[in-house]
């Protein structure tokens, strides 16, 4: 991609169009049909390795982090790998077990963030094996691993990250198949996640092709004082990363909280000044999700569902289309991008470059 705006006013509303082209891009030429497998040729692990791996564990801040917790519950359910995420800048500072069978992944857009580097540098010490999921070719974190994968989502000039987030979460799919492919991964499931892979640059257009209905519905919520939003299991990191993403361009707080977790406290909160946002797939879980949606409409909340088919229970529902149930995370969060997009410009934000924020944290 080159650095013309191509008719868009911003930015963020060119990179979230771009996603569809980014995706297709992170997954030319390294699907492997033949063994319903993928390649990753920068991996530098191979399949003894990865038999030997016992846990794994992800390191990255903010959006990253976020694509991490997709990433590990999508290693743990297609490897069988016990795997998880944790903010890196967190990490180098409680003194953690350093295992030599955890594979360790830090994950970043820039390559540079100062608090993921540090991270890998005191792994690397400690004789840990560490691979990258960056965006940026050669950037520091890329040198200092001792392998990885690069997610291809092209420049991302707008502070506020889309389309690497979602090449992030596909190169975790990519990952999670490879490393499932070698441990018990049936080459039947392998064949049914390269399908919906295949699927999903189709289905990202799909979504933005809904933007006049999202652009409506971001004036409906943009009156909000603060918004919750909720999700659970799978959804639950599709949650924060939106809420994440409202905060960062509208300036309008949010919280996210997996959905099962309403009734320990956060259900206080609700009222109609407070509209919900629910992340509601039809997976195992869409009955469980309907109840939180019946417990926040009996305290008079607004509900903006997104979902595989219109949610009774919610004021609106966006519909996504449907994948595979381990890869529908990369999709659900799409149309929340584009509706902070729209609330942001609604209230006229700075929105390449909002306040207090810099695309790249290289300091501590
Ligand atoms: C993204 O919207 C954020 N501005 C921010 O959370 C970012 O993801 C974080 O600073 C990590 O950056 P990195 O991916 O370049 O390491």
């Amino acid at each position: 991609e080159s650095y013309d705006m191509g008719g868009h006013d911003t930015y963020m509303h060119k990179e979230i169009h771009e996603q569809a082209d980014a995706v297709d891009r992170a997954l030319r030429g390294r699907i492997d049909d033949r063994f319903s497998t993928v390649h990753l040729g920068g991996l530098n692990l191979d399949a003894r390795d990865a038999r030997a791996v016992r846990r794994v564990k992800i390191l990255g801040c903010g959006t990253s982090y976020h694509a991490g917790q997709i990433g590990a519950q999508m290693i743990e359910e297609l490897a069988r790998i016990p795997s998880d995420a944790e903010p890196a800048s967190e990490f180098r500072y409680r003194n953690p077990v350093v295992d030599p069978d955890t594979l360790y992944i830090a994950v970043s857009q820039s390559g540079e963030t100062y608090d993921v580097l540090a991270a890998v540098q005191e792994l690397k010490r400690k004789g840990a094996r560490v691979l990258g999921l960056v965006n940026v070719v050669g950037s520091a974190i890329a040198r200092e691993t001792d392998g990885g994968i690069y997610v291809h989502a092209g420049p991302e000039v707008c502070v506020v990250s889309t389309k690497c987030f979602t090449n992030m979460v596909v190169s975790f799919g990519l990952l999670a198949l490879h490393l499932g492919r070698i441990r018990d991964l049936s080459v039947a499931d392998g064949k049914r996640i390269i399908e919906g892979l295949r699927k999903l640059p189709a289905q990202i257009s799909e979504i933005l092709a809904n933007e006049a209905e999202i652009e409506k519905l971001a004036g409906e919520y943009a009156d909000a004082k603060s918004m919750m939003f909720i999700g659970r299991v799978r959804g639950y990191p599709v949650a924060r990363e939106a809420s994440l993403k409202l905060k960062e361009v509208s300036y309008i707080h949010a919280e996210a909280y997996p959905a099962s977790e309403l009734k320990h406290g956060p259900l206080a909160l609700i009222e109609p000044a407070m509209p919900t946002v629910a992340i509601v797939p039809d997976d195992e879980l869409l009955e469980k999700n309907r109840a939180a949606l019946e417990e926040i409409k009996a305290r008079s909340g607004r509900i903006l569902a997104v979902a595989h088919q219109v949610q009774e229970k919610a004021d609106h529902t966006i519909v996504v289309p449907k994948n595979e149930d381990e890869l529908d995370p990369i999709l659900m969060g799409i149309p929340l991008q584009l509706l902070a997009y729209y609330t942001a410009k609604a209230m006229g934000r700075d929105i390449d470059k909002p306040r207090n924020l810099a695309k790249s944290v290289t300091v501590e």
